[in-house]
């Protein structure tokens, strides 16, 4: 079988830019005790490069991580959210900073942010990498966005097809023929 043929959509050097910009946006937002809390799996080299960059401009952050499904193997969305792994910290009182590979229709950031809501977080605030506003059913809008997406399956960045994919250093698209 011949290897699909990807298209770069967002390269290295626009990626680390748009982390950079994002990270000196959240510097400066006044985030009160914030915890960063990366949606896994997919955000997971979103959310490493943007603590980093953090550091970088002088921002500390704390780091607990929450792991849900609302995609299986596929690319099409199961339409419900599971607590696959939860946070092991408390969020009461907290200003939480949710970080997430894409928002699309916004079920998974929806049901995150009520979540964090329900258990007491004073804040709760949204980052993602991709914006497919598009695709959006729910009513949910990310507080920094990397690039607007186009309504294409993407890959890379850390974002899979059936587990494949993650490691590319661009996020990227399958070509079409
Ligand atoms: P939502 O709940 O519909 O907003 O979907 C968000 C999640 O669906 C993302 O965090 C991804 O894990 C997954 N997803 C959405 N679009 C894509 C895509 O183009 N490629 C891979 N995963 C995707
Ligand atoms: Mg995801």
């Amino acid at each position: 079988m011949t290897e699909p043929t990807i298209e770069v959509l967002f390269d290295e050097e626009s990626i680390d830019a748009r982390v950079r910009a994002i990270a000196a946006e959240i510097a400066t937002s006044g985030l009160h005790d914030p915890l960063l809390v990366p949606v896994l799996t997919g955000s997971f080299v979103f959310a490493a490069d943007l603590i980093r960059a953090l550091h970088r401009v002088g921002a500390p952050i704390e780091v607990d991580f929450i792991r849900l499904r609302s995609y299986g193997t596929g690319t099409e969305s199961q339409g419900s959210v599971k607590v696959l792994c939860d946070m092991d910290q408390g969020v009461a009182g907290r200003d939480v900073l949710l970080v997430d590979d894409i928002l699309d229709t916004g079920l998974t950031l929806s049901f995150a942010r009520d979540l964090l809501y329900e258990r007491g977080a004073r804040k709760v605030s949204l980052a993602v990498l991709l914006d497919k506003s598009a695709r959006r059913t729910h009513d949910i809008q990310a507080d920094y966005v990397g690039f607007d997406c186009p309504n294409r399956f993407v890959i890379g960045y850390g974002i899979d097809k059936g587990f494949a994919y993650r490691e590319l250093p661009y996020v990227g698209a399958f070509c079409e023929r």
